[in-house]
């Protein structure tokens, strides 16, 4: 946990707000969207799906496929509890929905669906094709009956990822959107990383959870960074945004996801608080 403090703070001190980012390219994302108070309804639907989980009080036998849970000891897992420790926050989830508003991508790939808190993100505008990918029987019929409650069109695929992106169908596929959230370990990020490059277009945009969450995914992080195929990286700490477009020079930016220093750097503790307790 130590690590995870000691990168924050890197972060609060390495990053800037828009100003300090010459990119046009990058400077309207942050001010267009990031930075985007609007109260869009999606946002509403967002919270009946993450409360009707929260509600849930039923029990699964989860079986465990990424790099293990630091919150729970066991596999029989009430709903409630990986509805408010596994998924997506209430924040980044809003920002996931302002990502498919501003980039309208036509097919997105999301690896590792839990119970669909990011997938309700994506899917919610209802402008693009979704697969999402989960490992665990238990847990995808659980997102799955919550897509069929919540009118969601969504693919979900109940598969171990390897198996799935090894799959030689997937050179034919273009992915507009690709929101990366299963093992976080360096070896497994960097492996699907390699599988889905032959999938990108110049559009493309890729997004990586937790890059910071260990010193091994710092290392897979880098990694990504250095590849001659990727020109613009931001990394916002929880995430970092992968972009291949060659009309644009290689540049990486680390960059707040909101205007005000004290509510993102309040917001950030409270969540590294959450993946404590
Ligand atoms: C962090 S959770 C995903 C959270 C989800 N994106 C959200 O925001 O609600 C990661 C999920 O990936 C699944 N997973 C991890 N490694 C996997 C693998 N190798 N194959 C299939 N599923 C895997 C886990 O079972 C878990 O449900």
């Amino acid at each position: 946990m130590q690590h995870i403090f000691k990168s924050y703070l890197k972060f609060l001190w390495k990053s800037t707000n828009a100003h300090g980012v010459h990119s046009p390219f990058v400077f309207d994302l942050i001010r267009k969207c990031f930075y985007d108070k609007t109260n869009h309804p999606e946002y509403k639907i967002l919270e009946e799906y993450r409360n009707s989980l929260l509600q849930n009080k039923n029990t699964i036998k989860v079986t465990d496929f990424g790099a293990g849970s630091r919150v729970f000891k066991s596999n029989n897992r009430a709903i409630n509890k990986i509805a408010k420790n596994a998924g997506i926050s209430p924040k980044e989830a809003k920002l996931l929905t302002r990502m498919v508003n501003y980039f309208q991508p036509k097919n997105v790939l999301e690896i590792g669906t839990s119970l669909g808190l990011a997938t309700s993100a994506l899917a919610v505008n209802n402008i693009t094709e979704i697969i999402t990918l989960e490992g665990c029987q238990e847990t995808a019929k659980v997102a799955q009956s919550q897509f069929q409650k919540f009118n969601f069109n969504v693919n979900s695929i109940v598969t171990e990822f390897e198996n799935y992106l090894k799959n030689g169908q997937l050179k034919t596929e273009n992915f507009d959107l690709i929101y990366f959230d299963g093992n976080h370990s360096k070896g497994a990020t960097l492996n699907y990383f390699e599988l889905l490059l032959p999938t990108i277009s110049n559009e493309a945009v890729w997004i990586f959870d937790d890059i910071h969450w260990s010193p091994s995914m710092e290392e897979a992080w880098e990694i990504i960074k250095k590849h001659p195929k990727v020109t613009v990286t931001i990394d916002t700490y929880q995430w970092g945004f992968v972009f291949f477009r060659k009309e644009q020079v290689k540049e990486h930016f680390i960059v707040r996801t909101s205007k005000s220093f004290l509510l993102d750097t309040v917001l950030g503790i409270k969540n590294l608080w959450g993946l404590l307790y």
